[in-house]
């Protein structure tokens, strides 16, 4: 029986766009073995048609007009590679409504307008797949869809955002602070020009409110996340850190206590023995624990031409198994799986333990004092430590046990205003430490 033919187009043609033409054009006959279907990209999307994309693309396939992908009714799988917000959620929309399958690598469109587009697929039976969109080339959405449907998600943890990780493997490796190991990311190609994406946590915020939807079952958006970056983390936080066995990565946390869903980005210090913490350079993993499989972990390039390619073909291929398998109407059930209303739990209530270092006058006393504010909080402390003798001054390092986020919050605040603290230098809160 003679294969089915289906036509690709694509809403952009930069680095991930331009892979995954690579994948589905270096061996047409393997995909058409594994999805019984001949993929065929027709027409691509971009904004400036004399750039140079290479020799293997065929003239005329290039274009500036998005009705050429969104109106040719011959196409059946569009490839959102365009990055961006706006036009993206536009070109989606029309590409859905118009019954088309839509494969998205953007976290910024899912992230924030997931809803809007799954309806659109929910009503005109298309599949809505973004794998791409959190973790690059590592398999994840379809893992916790399909693989681990019979579990109940307790937590997924991550390292989502290569950057950051980077910088941060940097600084613990004793090669200076964050502005020296930043400088070095851009110098490398690892971070923009403008790092703020990256390094304040909104790129990794994007990512885990997806994931926290998919965990959860349950819409998660970008503005429920809580979000802290990475700039204030400094060499002495990253020596310390070592020094109680652990380590300092930007976590993207989410999890699910008591039926709502906490959700979370913020530098956090985790045990060395952790999986998590052998995440080096611009690599990204997730961490996730289900009631029936336990811990399990993913791990890989979380960005790049051809991974992230990997993982939009994968869609691709999942979309036209659908479609040859005659099941034409009605998605694959893969799209949207909200299927729930959790609410958010909200930081304040949020339970975890805390580092802070202070600089405080160095007499007798003040320890006492710093004490009672956070007792006086309900804030219990597990160690304190002193660091360096400054000049009239002495460095403290405080550890708590889990305590209530909005407690220890207002802990810290009376530190601040407590003549005795010359300055409370950091707080990093700590995760996954056992306590007693
Ligand atoms: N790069 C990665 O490693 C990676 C990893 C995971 C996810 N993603 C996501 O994948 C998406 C694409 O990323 P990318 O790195 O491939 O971006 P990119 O290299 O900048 O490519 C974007 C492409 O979209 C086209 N484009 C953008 N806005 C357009 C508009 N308004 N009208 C028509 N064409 C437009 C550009 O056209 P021109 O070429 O003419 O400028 C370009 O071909 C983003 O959502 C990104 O977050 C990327």
């Amino acid at each position: 029986m003679e294969a089915k033919v289906l036509r690709v187009g694509f809403l952009g043609f930069g680095t991930v766009g331009r892979g995954a033409y690579k994948l589905l054009t270096r061996s047409p006959e393997t995909l058409t073995r594994r999805c019984g279907a001949v993929l065929v990209p027709v027409r691509a999307l971009v904004r400036d048609l004399s750039k140079d994309r290479g020799a293997d693309v065929p003239p005329g396939f290039l274009t500036t007009d998005p009705a050429a992908v969104l109106e040719d009714p011959e196409i059946d799988i569009v490839i959102e590679a365009m990055g961006g917000v706006t036009a993206a959620l536009k070109y989606s929309l029309g590409a859905l409504r118009a019954g088309k399958n839509v494969v998205s690598a953007n976290k910024d469109l899912i992230a924030e307008h997931g809803q809007e587009l799954f309806a659109a697929a929910e009503s005109s039976g298309a599949d809505l797949l973004f794998e791409a969109s959190v973790g690059g080339g590592i398999p994840i959405i379809r893992p916790l869809k399909q693989c681990l449907v019979g579990n109940h998600i307790d937590e997924v943890m991550g390292i989502v955002n290569g950057t950051t990780n980077y910088i941060l493997t940097k600084m613990n490796a004793g090669n200076g602070g964050f502005g020296a190991a930043l400088a070095e990311a851009q110098r490398m190609g690892y971070a923009e020009a403008d790092p703020s994406s990256d390094v304040d946590g909104l790129d990794a915020a994007r990512k885990v409110a997806i994931l926290a939807s998919v965990a959860f079952t349950s819409r998660v958006t970008f503005d429920h996340v809580y979000r802290e970056g990475i700039a204030k983390v400094t060499a002495e936080d990253v020596k310390y850190a070592r020094e109680l066995g652990g380590t300092i990565k930007l976590l993207a946390i989410a999890r699910e206590v008591d039926g709502a869903v906490e959700v979370r980005v913020h530098p956090a210090i985790i045990p060395q023995t952790h999986p998590l913490a052998g995440v080096g350079g611009v690599f990204n993993a997730i961490f996730v624990k289900g009631d029936a499989v336990g811990d399990l972990m993913f791990y890989g390039r979380g960005a790049g031409e051809l991974p992230t390619a990997s993982a939009v073909v994968g869609d691709v291929v999942e979309v036209a198994r659908r479609l040859v398998s005659g099941n034409g109407s009605g998605n694959s059930g893969l799209s949207c799986t909200c299927y729930d209303e959790k609410p958010i739990r909200r930081m304040n209530d949020v339970h975890t333990q805390f580092y802070v270092r202070m600089v405080v006058a160095d007499r007798p006393g003040v320890l006492a004092s710093i004490a009672s504010i956070f007792g006086a909080q309900r804030v219990s402390i597990a160690s304190v430590i002193q660091k360096r003798k400054l000049e009239n001054d002495a460095e403290l390092v405080v550890v708590t046990h889990p305590v209530r986020e909005g407690d220890a919050q207002e802990a810290i605040r009376q530190l601040r205003l407590l003549e005795a603290v010359t300055e409370v230098a950091s707080v990093i809160r700590v995760e996954g430490f056992a306590t007693a």
